[in-house]
């Protein structure tokens, strides 16, 4: 990542023969590569560029966007609660932008996969292009087709809908999901929460869970540390539940001693 003066940003593979044009002049990438993360270097025209290893959020703020996108603050919850990482093979839908992507990617690793199903064609390519300029395609399989079609993946470890009416696609997700498998949904309205709530007691589905996530910013000056006079007061709800597990007849001897965590909510 190089950081112009004014703060502007450049997103490169890096490519020791490319030359970077940018409004401030000519930047030579093998100067780049020689001198690596952390430094500074001029333009032909003699203005600083900062070169910086970009971390997720980086990645994820620099999307082209031409959808709306999950944020930051609500993608690193549904990580956690879907327990995404190294390996984890996990179905999404829609890709749109593919900010989402672009953090699944990230945590599966080179081992993992994300199946991200988009129905709009444009919105796939932008996907792609999205997750090429970051380096994270391989990865990701992207799958241009409706969900309304089913899932094609079977015995994933997690699945997230970030679509407008996710209850349309249930009936597909036991298809998809391992037994007892998390499964996530962002939806903007307390509407379609109300919806999808309703149909989630109709299937297969346990421990349901709804939420949002507020960050509240701070003005960073030590002597008068208060919070920023605005902040994004709403991005989505968050829902999670799991796929209910297959149910095993094992028969079972109560010694009175029960252990397991006591539901507090964390
Ligand atoms: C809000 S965007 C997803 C944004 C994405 N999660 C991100 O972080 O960038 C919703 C996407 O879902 C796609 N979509 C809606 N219904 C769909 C369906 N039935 N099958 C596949 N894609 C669908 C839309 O075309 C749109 O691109």
């Amino acid at each position: 990542m190089l950081v112009s003066p004014k703060g502007k940003r450049y997103f490169r593979i890096l490519d020791p023969d490319e030359i970077l044009n940018t409004n401030d002049g000519q930047l030579q990438m093998q100067k780049v590569m020689e001198n690596g993360f952390g430094s500074r270097l001029a333009t032909h025209l003699g203005k600083t560029y900062t070169v910086l290893k970009p971390t997720l959020y980086d990645l994820i703020k620099s999307v082209k966007r031409r959808t709306q996108i999950i944020y930051p603050k609500d993608i690193g919850y549904i990580i956690i609660k879907l327990g995404i990482g190294p390996g984890s093979r996990v179905v999404e839908s829609g890709s749109g932008s593919g900010a989402l992507t672009t953090a699944l990617a990230w945590f599966v690793g080179d081992r993992g996969k994300v199946y991200s199903f988009e129905r709009r064609e444009e919105f796939a390519n932008l996907c792609r292009a999205n997750l090429e300029r970051n380096g994270l395609a391989s990865r990701v399989e992207i799958i241009n087709r409706d969900i309304d079609l089913g899932f094609i993946q079977k015995e994933v470890d997690a699945l997230f809908l970030d679509v407008r009416t996710p209850w349309d696609y249930l009936e597909h997700i036991p298809e998809a999901l391992l037994p007892g498998g998390p499964v996530g949904f962002l939806l903007p309205t307390v509407n379609q929460v109300s919806m999808l709530l309703e149909a989630l007691e109709e299937g297969p589905f346990s421990s349901v869970e709804v939420l949002e996530i507020l960050v509240r910013r701070y003005k960073p000056v030590p002597e008068r540390l208060r919070p920023e006079d605005r902040m994004v007061a709403h991005t989505g709800y968050l829902i999670f539940a799991r796929l209910s597990p297959k149910s095993v007849e094992i028969p079972l001897e109560d010694d009175g001693v029960h252990e397991g965590d006591d539901s507090e909510p964390f």
